[in-house]
């Protein structure tokens, strides 16, 4: 049961004072365990008032809030999200998740942190992370499917996030291949996948989602401002980083069941509706080779099917990709 949570549930509920004795009853604690989550609830950032005669009012709720992440999920039958582990600060989410995954953490565990100080982006890049801007999250999986198979995962993510992020904010957020969360031509968001598997089986995934949410222009080092946006800079409105987290949650735990249940394809299907990539003229960078052709599709292992300019399709596993026009 998380307390915490319902007490915030009913502050909200309410909208104005509710009592003590009314929060004590309605969630069978004493009125002394009420003012002690009360201010448990305010050293969390919650402005709560306090009147002897009238009870406690919520005043205003901090932008990144575990309880209501938590509130938001218990109750439903989700995988992802089962158990969810909050830093103030922390190196990275996903090396984090990395360790936890090895000590058995289960399917679905989340770790959220409101800074990192060593973000990791893809291809050994560091990902920029502020504290109180953005969503720093990971989520540890152990899917039955075959390590080849692993990046459905990433392009799963993917789907969720974009659906997620365009239902809540009306951005209309799409896919550049691999796992760019893009709006026009800027980036709003990214995602790491890291596996410990064999020949056979994985033994566990994390997948990293990093969003910008409420980073501004003078939040963004000169190398990164032309490329990258955040919600809050392409509708002008700062967003609660609680909402976005539970809504990408929600889309997770849904295409992680059809991809557990359906497989592969329904994915892939999504994904291809919301890619910004496909059959655009792109240049794509491998290491030290650039090739430069029509994106054709993604094949049904993630890969993209690029076509070159003698017709003939490269198959191509990891890059980055450019779009020309
Ligand atoms: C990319 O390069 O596009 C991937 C960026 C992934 C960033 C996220 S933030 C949460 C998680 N922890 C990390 O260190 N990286 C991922």
């Amino acid at each position: 049961m998380n307390n915490n949570g319902e007490i915030i549930r009913l502050l909200k509920e309410k909208e104005d004072f509710i009592s003590g004795a009314e929060m004590a009853n309605t969630l069978k604690i004493t009125r002394a365990a009420v003012w002690k989550r009360i201010n448990i609830l305010r050293e969390k950032g919650y402005t709560i008032e306090a009147s002897p005669a009238k009870g406690y009012k919520l005043l205003k709720s901090p932008d990144l809030s575990i309880e209501e992440i938590r509130d938001s999920i218990s109750g439903r039958s989700m995988i992802i999200g089962r158990e969810i582990i909050f830093f103030d600060t922390i190196n990275s989410t996903n090396t984090c998740a990395m360790e936890l995954a090895e000590k058995g953490y289960p399917d679905g565990t989340i770790i959220i942190a409101d800074a990192q100080t060593g973000g990791k982006g893809r291809l050994g890049r560091k990902w920029l992370s502020p504290q109180g801007k953005n969503l720093y999250m990971s989520i540890i999986l152990r899917p039955a499917i075959l390590p080849r198979d692993a990046a459905i995962l990433t392009l799963m993510t993917a789907v969720a996030c974009a659906s997620a992020i365009k239902r809540i904010s009306s951005i209309p957020a799409s896919i550049k291949w691999p796992n760019d969360l893009m709006v026009s031509d800027r980036k709003l968001g990214g995602i790491l996948t890291e596996i410990k598997a064999d020949m056979d089986r994985i033994f566990h995934a994390v997948i990293g989602i990093g969003i910008n949410i409420n980073l501004g222009a003078s939040d963004m080092p000169d190398e990164i401002k032309a490329c990258a946006t955040s919600i809050k800079n392409e509708t002008g409105n700062v967003l609660s980083r609680t909402k976005v987290a539970v809504e990408i949650l929600r889309e997770m735990d849904k295409w992680y069941s059809i991809l557990l249940n359906s497989g592969k394809k329904p994915i892939i299907e999504e994904w291809l509706k919301l890619s910004c990539t496909i059959g655009r003229a792109v240049k794509v960078t491998v290491g030290n080779n650039v090739f430069t052709g029509i994106a054709g599709t993604i094949d049904e292992e993630g890969m993209l099917m690029l076509k070159l300019p003698d017709n003939t399709f490269k198959k191509i596993s990891a890059g980055d990709v450019i779009i020309l026009r």
